[in-house]
């Protein structure tokens, strides 16, 4: 799989078959491909044209060991909190169990897989108060709410690029969010500078286990037309 092109698959194929992908070989993967993920996760779209984004790749070994180890601290929260959780009524009990146990697994393998991506976004502050025509001074609080609220939309497209790369070339990834809980020992490991924040922790491997199809809620549940 690793020596030869995969064969081309269409847009629709990848998005509906793109599932998360916790189970991956130990086998490298070529720099090339890397790259080639990475120059479609800079084709997304981010507020302002700011692109704001940079990405960690993480190739060295002992530094994914490190990172690993970050993560298993971070999922041991993350599994309290599922613990205390109840399955989601969509979800058969298989579909449930079987992402736990997928779940469980990258505790503690994530370190293992050949390539981790970091996609981290620096903080884009608004311009001072003062700087704002008077007449929209008081509107300054809100549009820092606002700021905050649309932050995250400014990388996850960026993130959805990789994952829909990854599945076009074969590879099998997930956005994983656990390290969230231990970001600053994460940053620290990794000399990730103040200003900027981690927004995911994406394994990236030859998966053990076949892609797709996606189960999800259907249409009809979940699209309001004219209307909520
Ligand atoms: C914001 C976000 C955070 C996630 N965090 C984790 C995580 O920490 N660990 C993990 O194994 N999966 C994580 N996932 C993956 C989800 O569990 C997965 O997308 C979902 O179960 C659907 O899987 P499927 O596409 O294979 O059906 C996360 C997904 C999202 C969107």
């Amino acid at each position: 799989m690793s020596e030869t092109a995969p064969p081309a698959i269409g847009l629709f194929d990848a998005i509906h078959t793109a599932r998360a992908q916790r189970r991956l070989r130990p086998d490298p993967v070529p720099d090339a491909l890397i790259t080639q993920v990475l120059d479609a996760a800079i084709r997304a779209p981010s507020a302002g044209n700011a692109q704001n984004w940079d990405f960690v790749v993480i190739r060295d070994a002992e530094r994914r060991r490190e990172v690993g180890a970050l993560y298993r601290k971070g999922s041991d929260i993350a599994a309290a909190v599922y613990a205390a959780r109840s399955r989601p009524a969509h979800l058969t009990d298989a579909q449930w169990q079987g992402m736990l146990r997928g779940g469980a697994h990258l505790w503690d393998h994530m370190g293992e897989a050949p390539v981790l991506v970091v996609p981290c976004l620096r903080q884009r502050d608004l311009p001072s108060r003062e700087a704002l025509d008077p007449a929209w001074r008081d509107r300054y609080d809100d549009e820092r709410i606002y700021l905050d609220r649309i932050r995250g939309a400014s990388i996850y497209p960026a993130v959805q690029n990789i994952i829909l790369a990854c599945r076009a070339l074969g590879l099998g990834t997930v956005i994983t969010t656990n390290h969230l809980r231990v970001e600053a020992e994460f940053k620290a490991l990794l000399g990730i500078p103040d200003d900027v924040d981690t927004f995911g922790l994406m394994p990236i491997g030859w998966p053990e286990r076949p892609f797709g199809p996606l189960s999800r809620r259907p249409l009809e549940e979940v699209v309001h037309y004219d209307g909520w």
